[in-house]
């Protein structure tokens, strides 16, 4: 049964009414359900077991402390993609060798940070990063375990705006070029090659692209030992998709069935780093309709009170997210553009989208918002973050409160 239920006429999550949270906390407000989040976790680990895994959740999906706290609970590492994202990791409590540190443009002061850390390792995106790597490690006198991000030049057949695996995309060391780089930096004293590391991409909804990026590395890793370079773990990345719009995607199994062949062979480490895939569907946006007004050719605007400040997805990529009511309701449908109160024409939630005739005041909920939403959210025209509350077997945790003006202009003289 999934965590956000209507059996009592009202949407609850985990039995907690998202009425009863919008009245404690105000809205628009982000709801987390904790079991959602377990489950997910369960689903990836169980389909990996008996083969060597470490999940390092990707922090940039969601970072708030609430949900990387409760990720690590459950067993999970980091992946970090910034010196921020590193910080946050050691205040949830992630140890440095449960971090790894991802970013295609590290700064020397991160990259410092996270070698006089002792991160597990660090993914690395080009020659000359490994080089500033190795000079800031000798540096330190220390030696920084490192992956070497490749580019597979993989179509991962997503949206081109989160697709990362293509050679025309900035990421990774082209794989023609890797072994060779891998040979000349194999003999420095700063740096230990532990790994290799690719993501070609987000929110993939086949696996074929996953399947080919494993074995790329799986080739290439059985090359380097080959030349006396010995890789201890292969980290494919996130990326795996969810079903935002109810079509059927892939289970955390069928993404195993098809990657663990090809990683069984090397019978190296596998590192993963879900993102979207944990916490996608475990949060919602909760908002108030402000305003409903008619446009021409008898459609309604809906005016709510989060727009793209709060969930910048649907202006960025076109993603769809399911909106409907809180409240269950038996009014007849009516064909509406759900928008926000920015002051953009492409602010703009849920376009062409048949809801039960809206009322003002009333209370809608725009689903999977728990990946990317609230750390995409921004204060353009001065709007504070919303609050941020995690729900856990019938009880609300508020694990970000609502950002104030004073907040807003604290950092200002
Ligand atoms: N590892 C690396 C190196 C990544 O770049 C990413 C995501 C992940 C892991 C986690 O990927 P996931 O499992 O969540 O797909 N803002 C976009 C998504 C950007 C993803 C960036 N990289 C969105 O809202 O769809």
């Amino acid at each position: 049964m999934s965590a956000f239920d209507r059996s009592g006429g009202a949407l609850s999550c985990e039995r907690v009414p998202l009425a009863d949270l919008a009245a404690a906390h105000g809205t628009p407000l982000y709801v987390y359900s904790a079991t959602t989040i377990a489950e997910r976790y369960r689903a990836v680990d169980q389909a990996f077991a008996g083969y060597p895994h470490a999940m390092h959740y990707a922090l940039k999906a969601n970072s708030t402390l609430g949900i990387a706290r409760y990720l690590r609970s459950l067993g999970a590492g980091a992946d970090a993609n910034s010196g921020g994202e590193i910080e946050i990791a050691l205040r949830a409590g992630f140890t440095p060798p449960q971090i790894v540190f991802t970013g295609v443009g590290k700064t020397d002061t991160e990259l410092g940070r996270a070698i006089d850390l002792g991160v597990r390792s660090i993914n690395a995106e080009s020659e000359n990063e490994l080089v500033r790597i190795e000079r800031l490690a000798a540096a330190q006198g220390k030696r920084a375990r490192v992956a070497v991000r490749v580019n597979p030049d993989i179509d991962a057949r997503s949206h081109p705006h989160i697709s990362t695996g293509l050679k025309s995309n900035k990421f990774g060391i082209a794989l023609d070029d890797a072994r060779d780089v891998c040979a000349r930096m194999r003999e420095r004293p700063g740096i230990e090659i532990v790994g290799l590391h690719s993501h070609v991409g987000s929110q993939i909804t086949e696996l074929e692209p996953l399947r080919r990026a494993a074995q790329t590395l799986v080739t290439l890793a059985r090359e380097l030992k080959g030349v006396g370079v010995p890789i201890d773990h292969l980290d494919i990345g996130g990326g795996l998709g969810i079903s935002y719009d109810g079509r059927q995607v892939p289970s955390a199994e069928d993404y195993a069935a098809v990657v663990l062949p090809v990683l069984r062979d090397s019978g190296m480490t596998v590192i993963l780093e879900p993102g979207r895939f944990l916490v996608g569907a475990a949060g919602v946006l909760v908002s108030r309709i402000i305003d409903i007004k008619p446009q021409p050719g008898g459609k309604l605007f809906v005016i709510l009170d989060a727009g793209m400040t709060e969930l910048i997805r649907p202006m960025l990529y076109n993603a769809y997210h399911r909106i409907e009511p809180v409240e269950s309701s038996d009014r007849p449908g009516v064909l509406c553009d759900v928008v926000g109160p920015l002051c953009e024409t492409s602010d703009t939630l849920g376009k062409d989208r048949q809801l039960p005739e809206p009322r003002v005041g009333e209370l809608m909920v725009v689903y999977d918002t728990g990946a990317y939403g609230s750390v995409m959210a921004s204060n353009y025209n001065r709007r504070p973050m919303p609050a941020e509350v995690l729900v856990h077997d019938g009880s609300a945790t508020l694990i970000k409160r609502r950002q104030t003006i004073d907040d807003l202009v604290a950092l200002e003289s």
